[in-house]
């Protein structure tokens, strides 16, 4: 008898996977944990339900023209309700690493230190944390991943002021671990500091929404360093070293800053564009102090560490440094000794590589070797959690047919060359244990809302019930990866 055409089309649709890289040995892949990301705001929805309040996203996103089409996060993928389905989706693609955020207005609508744990929000955070260990899937717990509740916004500008946001946020912390450490082992402070103090404060393109300059961007560097030391030191006196044996570091956005030549000064202006997103928060937290470089462009706005404070650094080193890595720029001299002037394309005109659908992210995938062996090099050979990595595709998110949307070859060969390059460099001696594929599904990409999808799952966002389809690049991970690894 003949195959009936009807079905033909599942296998037909769904192209065999590539290879695995080649410089991925099945040695080096079962050495690493490969798992996925998300956030919270990116991803829970139930925006007003269990007694949360509001976060400064909440509010930017729903003033208008703050996102592109009016996007909020009010519903996201709506993972506060479905987040059996999507712990079961990931143990079918064998993910056994699972990086989360908590909503801290989740955990505490009152926000300040000495307020409440909602029971609520502490359910809510239970479950999903014992959902996911049934599973087998380990969680990695990041506690700020942008969403500040906004009463403490309101009470005194959140980061700006660091004597009142250190001690809530050491609260917070200390509330996360008193519910969670039996648990959650693993704990990421902030993430990408550089966003949360550039973007959101300095800038003010991103909540609150208020530019505060220079001033307003060290000054918020300066209390997220300090907050993340208050967080580390109590993590070690009262909850890890005697009981809970757990680990903390911190995930730092890092973009490889190539010399624009092989002349000198374009190599210093590439290490002062370093400096100014790896070192601003890398060289303290390492145990140094803020880059030359930085004190010289920014002078007096970029706030001084006391020798107590840069002891605090010393005495709780990062158990793991985070690395959110996913794309690269060259740098060329301003004509000054401490500036840099970076660019897309290299001194004949050649951009640095396709860009994916969002604007600043161009695919570079042998910047990763050079940016883990800097790392490697710079700090001692830490030991890595690559955080994130991941591309949103073009014109992904114009294909209303998720079926169409799952052929995503463009994020398979995305994640083909980006993980050759970074096994290159674990051959040569970078120390990465994990590394988290940004994102486990499609989500709320901040401002620009629904319209860039970093998933490598797809989700239906026009559907109420929000389903999810498998793309091409998860069939891929999981084969070569999920599955393979440690
Ligand atoms: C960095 C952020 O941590 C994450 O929230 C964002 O969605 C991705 N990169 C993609 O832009």
């Amino acid at each position: 008898a003949q195959t009936k055409p009807a079905q033909l089309p599942a296998a037909a649709a769904e192209p065999l996977p590539p290879p695995a890289p080649g410089n991925c040995t099945p040695e080096l892949r079962r050495r690493i944990g490969w798992g996925v990301a998300t956030a919270a705001y990116q991803v829970e929805g139930g925006w007003d339900e269990g007694g949360r309040s509001p976060s400064v996203w909440d509010v930017f996103a729903h003033k208008p023209g703050t996102t592109a089409g009016g996007a909020t996060g009010d519903v996201a993928c709506d993972m506060y309700h479905k987040y059996e389905e999507d712990f079961e989706l990931m143990a079918r693609l064998g993910i056994r690493h699972y990086r989360l955020s908590l909503s801290w207005s989740r955990l505490l609508p009152q926000g300040g230190a000495g307020t409440p744990v909602s029971p609520e929000g502490l359910a809510f955070y239970n479950r999903l944390i014992d959902a996911m260990l049934a599973r087998g899937i380990e969680p990695y717990v990041t506690l700020y991943h942008w969403d500040l509740p906004q009463v403490l916004q309101d009470a005194y500008g959140g980061f700006l002021d660091g004597a009142r946001f250190v001690p809530d946020f050491a609260y917070y912390a200390a509330a996360a671990f008193e519910a969670f450490g039996g648990r959650v082992k693993n704990w990421i402070t902030f993430n990408e500091p550089w966003v949360v103090c550039k973007l959101h404060y300095g800038d003010g393109t991103f909540a609150p929404g208020i530019p505060f300059g220079l001033a307003g961007q060290y000054a918020c560097g300066h209390t997220l360093l300090l907050a993340h030391a208050a967080a580390a030191a109590l993590y070690a006196r009262q909850y890890y070293k005697p009981s809970q044996r757990g680990r903390l570091g911190v995930a730092l956005s890092m973009t490889w800053h190539e010399p624009g030549s092989a002349s000198e000064a374009d190599a210093r202006a590439a290490q002062n564009a370093r400096d100014s997103e790896i070192g601003w928060f890398a060289d303290p937290l390492f145990g140094g102090d803020y880059p030359e470089s930085l004190r010289r462009t920014v002078g007096a706005a970029l706030p001084a560490f006391s020798d107590a404070e840069r002891a605090a650094f010393a005495a709780h080193p990062l158990d793991f440094l985070g690395i959110n890595f996913y794309t690269a720029r060259y740098a060329f001299s301003d004509g000054t000794p401490w500036g840099f002037a970076p660019s897309e394309t290299d001194a004949a005109g050649a951009p640095i590589g396709p860009r994916a659908q969002s604007s600043w992210l161009l695919v570079v995938p042998w910047a990763f070797r050079r940016l883990l062996l800097y790392v490697s090099g710079r700090y001692g050979g830490p030991e890595v959690f690559v955080t994130e990595n991941g591309v949103s595709v073009p014109g992904e998110a114009g294909v209303a047919d998720p079926a169409a949307a799952a052929r995503d070859a463009f994020r398979t060969d995305f994640y083909r060359g980006y993980l050759d390059s970074l096994c290159t460099a674990v051959a040569e001696g970078a120390n990465v244990t994990r590394y988290f594929a940004w994102s486990f599904m499609d989500n709320f990409e901040w401002r620009m809302g629904y319209t860039e999808r970093f998933g490598i799952v797809a989700v239906n966002f026009t559907d109420p019930a929000r389903p999810r389809t498998v793309k091409d690049s998860a069939r891929y991970l999981a084969q070569h990866f999920f599955r393979a690894g440690a």
